[in-house]
């Protein structure tokens, strides 16, 4: 079931059956020269979606813009700094929150994002915290690339040149899900080079097409295929496992 697609009183009558809701969050951001600008909001809002045709999750609208201030010397890139990313999760949360959902789960495509996330997640458990409290709701931050299966078929997929940006296997997954929006170009070199993440003229110095130790011409629209099945296998059980967790503390 697709938030966005549903109605006040859909979502009413979901919250009878499930306190949980998937939240796709990613980053809009340079992908070198042949990977989608949504590449990293794309990758998990793709996966959610498809989990959701067979299985009764619920998946909330894509948090499509994160961290990403390392990418901004790249066209098209928007991003976030920390403390806005911050703020506007906690907004997101609470409203959800406040509607009675008990459990958050951030399926996340954006490995800038991370250390702001769970940043976010500190600052809302604070709230709690500090008034002497339990929590009505738990947060939980999952890695597409990170669900059970996926990073082992990738290394067979992909056993050089996947890198950790722009790499052939988010690429896949974005060619599988759009094929009319596959690009091509000559890379040069053939896996980028890598190395420490700064600011965004010192990454464009760096990385002068914007990929990180890859080789994007590695992806193919049918390695992403296997890629989306393998996580939406395991998303569902991520899922279910975290709605089996002990409830959050009763509203005070
Ligand atoms: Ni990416």
């Amino acid at each position: 079931m697709l938030l966005h697609l549903s109605t006040w009183p859909e979502t009413e009558k979901f919250l009878e059956r499930s306190k949980t809701i998937v939240i796709p969050i990613g980053s809009n951001e340079q992908h070198g020269p042949t990977g989608l600008l949504g590449t990293d909001w794309l990758c998990p809002e793709i996966i959610a979606h498809e989990t959701q045709k067979t299985a009764d999750i619920l998946v909330g609208p894509t948090f499509n813009i994160g961290m990403a201030q390392h990418h901004l010397a790249f066209p098209g890139t928007i991003s976030l700094r920390p403390s806005t990313f911050i703020a506007a999760i906690g907004d997101w949360a609470r409203s959800l929150a406040g509607h009675g959902f008990e459990r958050i789960f951030f399926l996340n495509g954006h490995g800038g994002n991370v250390a702001t996330i769970e940043a976010a997640f500190s600052e809302l458990y604070a709230e709690a915290s500090y008034t002497g409290r339990r929590s009505t709701y738990a947060l939980k931050l999952k890695n597409w690339w990170d669900l059970k299966g996926v990073m082992q078929l990738a290394n067979q997929q992909f056993p050089t040149g996947h890198g950790s940006h722009a790499t052939p296997s988010e690429i896949a997954i974005t060619q599988w899900a759009y094929p009319d929006a596959i690009k091509a170009a000559n890379y040069a070199p053939q896996i980028a080079p890598t190395g420490p993440i700064r600011e965004a003229l010192d990454f464009r110095a760096r990385y002068a097409d914007g990929r990180m130790g890859s080789d994007p011409g590695l992806a193919t629209p049918e390695k992403g295929g296997a890629l989306v099945a393998m996580a939406c296998k395991a998303l569902v059980e991520e899922v279910e496992a975290f709605g089996r967790e002990p409830a959050p503390g009763p509203a005070q």
